[in-house]
């Protein structure tokens, strides 16, 4: 066996006490000692590899909003990845440094804790993230195979030994009930379908006393953008969440502590919680 597949089912032999079949939904998943690498449900009989540095826990169906496919594109991935941080700069009004500071700090991520990335991109936040918690587990969780495509170059380059990247749904998370202390989200939201549902897996998957932050776009307070933001609604089903509303979801997902501020621009928001 070469060294990167012993990594790799090192890796995934950490992840299984986390994770749970995302088809019938049971506990039981055990790392392939043969053959391809991956997982196999021992209830339902199904196997999920792990291939290119990304294992696939999506089972589909495969039917994405305007706004998820935008991010499936290669081309538009790659861009997204180059320009994240100028637009950032122009839309969110910080640096990257100071996002990655924040996000850093508001799970108050301490070195040895799990964490779970979702909707992870290119990987923008979870490595940093991943560096900051070594050496606990980061799982980076994106529904766009072109991202997680970007995000497993990104996590080869930076060499480093504790995240698994994993095709999923936030819908249905393939992990067990309470098997991470810290949930981050950073600029996934606002393409989620349903976010009340997205939250109430996130919830689910909060260990008691477990911190949940991220960001998104957010409503725009002067009326005369509402006809736009509609637009972008109706067109890429892009949300523009009123973060002063969202603490009703957030609550009754089961959060508590309920925090959330905008970004120096106005378009963008940040939001924390914790599990009560
Ligand atoms: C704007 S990007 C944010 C990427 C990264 N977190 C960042 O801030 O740079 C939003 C991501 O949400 C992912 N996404 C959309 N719907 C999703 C879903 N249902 N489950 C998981 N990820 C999803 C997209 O594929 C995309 O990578």
């Amino acid at each position: 066996m070469n060294t990167k597949t012993t990594r790799t089912r090192l890796l995934l032999e950490r992840a299984c006490p986390l994770l749970r079949c995302p088809a019938c939904l049971r506990l039981r998943l055990e790392v392939l000692t043969s053959g391809p690498t991956g997982l196999a449900c021992d209830a339902c009989g199904r196997v999920f590899i792990h291939a290119d540095g990304v294992l696939n826990l999506y089972t589909g169906p495969e039917l994405f909003t305007g706004a998820q496919r935008s991010l499936q594109s290669r081309m538009l991935t790659a861009l997204y990845e180059r320009f994240r941080w100028l637009l950032a700069k122009a839309i969110i009004g910080c640096t990257s440094e100071e996002e990655v500071d924040r996000f850093e700090r508001t799970p108050d991520l301490k070195t040895g804790d799990a964490l779970l990335d979702v909707a992870c991109g290119p990987g923008n936040f979870t490595l940093p993230l991943a560096r900051r918690a070594a050496p606990g587990l980061v799982i980076g969780l994106d529904i766009s195979p072109a991202q997680l495509a970007r995000a497993a170059a990104n996590v080869a380059r930076a060499d480093v030994d504790n995240v698994l990247l994993v095709r999923g749904d936030v819908h249905r998370l393939p992990l067990r009930d309470g098997a991470v202390p810290k949930v981050n989200c950073a600029g996934g939201l606002h393409q989620f379908p349903d976010p009340a549902k997205a939250l109430d897996e996130i919830a689910r998957v909060l260990s008691m006393g477990g911190r949940f932050s991220g960001s998104t776009l957010q409503r725009h307070p002067s009326p005369r953008t509402l006809p736009l933001q509609e637009w972008l609604y109706r067109r890429w089903k892009v949300h523009f969440v009123d973060l002063a509303g969202f603490r009703a979801l957030v609550e009754r997902a089961g959060l508590a502590n309920y925090r959330h501020e905008p970004a120096p621009i106005p378009w963008f928001g940040y939001y924390q919680a914790a599990k009560a």
